[in-house]
């Protein structure tokens, strides 16, 4: 298992549709490996592949705390068939805007076809953090990023600080 390198925004690879996975075969479970480690060593609860500039519809997640046992899940092709009327927020954060978070309303609960780790065909009904979290990478894996939702002048505020951050991260490496 290797960590690899986390896009961050404004790179457009992260605007990128994700493709569907043909067949889900040991190239693609060593992707899913990669993307886990990758994920814990972040350290984050959702990783799309995508974000590590794979454009395939592949999505981790491990939504146990850290004094829990690890429950990985392995979501591939995941796709969102039903929607709650109802709305759950959270303040969302994501690996490719970094120190950034802004509340987002979502539908509270959510049903997801998916393929496992095995390429098993597998169908959840999803609320709280698991159906928040699920809605995020797919939103990935259609080049949809949280700030998305956010005003335009929300955003730029989150872009124009990330920027800066960026900009003051290089002088110190200087
Ligand atoms: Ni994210």
């Amino acid at each position: 298992m290797t960590v690899k390198k986390i896009l961050i925004i404004p790179d457009p690879i992260l605007r990128k549709k994700s493709e569907p996975v043909k067949k889900v075969d040991k190239d693609i479970q060593n992707l899913m490996d990669d993307m886990l480690e990758t994920m814990y060593s972040a350290p984050g609860i959702g990783l799309a592949a995508i974000q590590i500039g794979v454009p395939k519809r592949i999505v981790v997640m491990d939504l146990s705390k850290e004094d829990e046992k690890k429950t990985p899940f392995y979501f591939i092709n995941p796709e969102l068939v039903w929607k709650s009327k109802s709305k759950a927020t959270y303040e969302e954060g994501c690996l490719s805007i970094p120190n950034q978070f802004a509340k987002i309303q979502r539908p509270e609960k959510c049903k997801i076809n998916f393929l496992d780790y095995n390429g098993k065909e597998k169908s959840i009904e999803a609320d709280g953090l698991l159906a928040t979290c699920i809605q995020h990478e797919i939103d990935h894996l259609n080049g949809v990023l949280f700030i998305d939702y956010l005003s335009k002048l929300k955003k730029n505020m989150i872009m124009k600080k990330l920027m800066k951050e960026q900009k003051e991260i290089d002088r110190i490496v200087v």
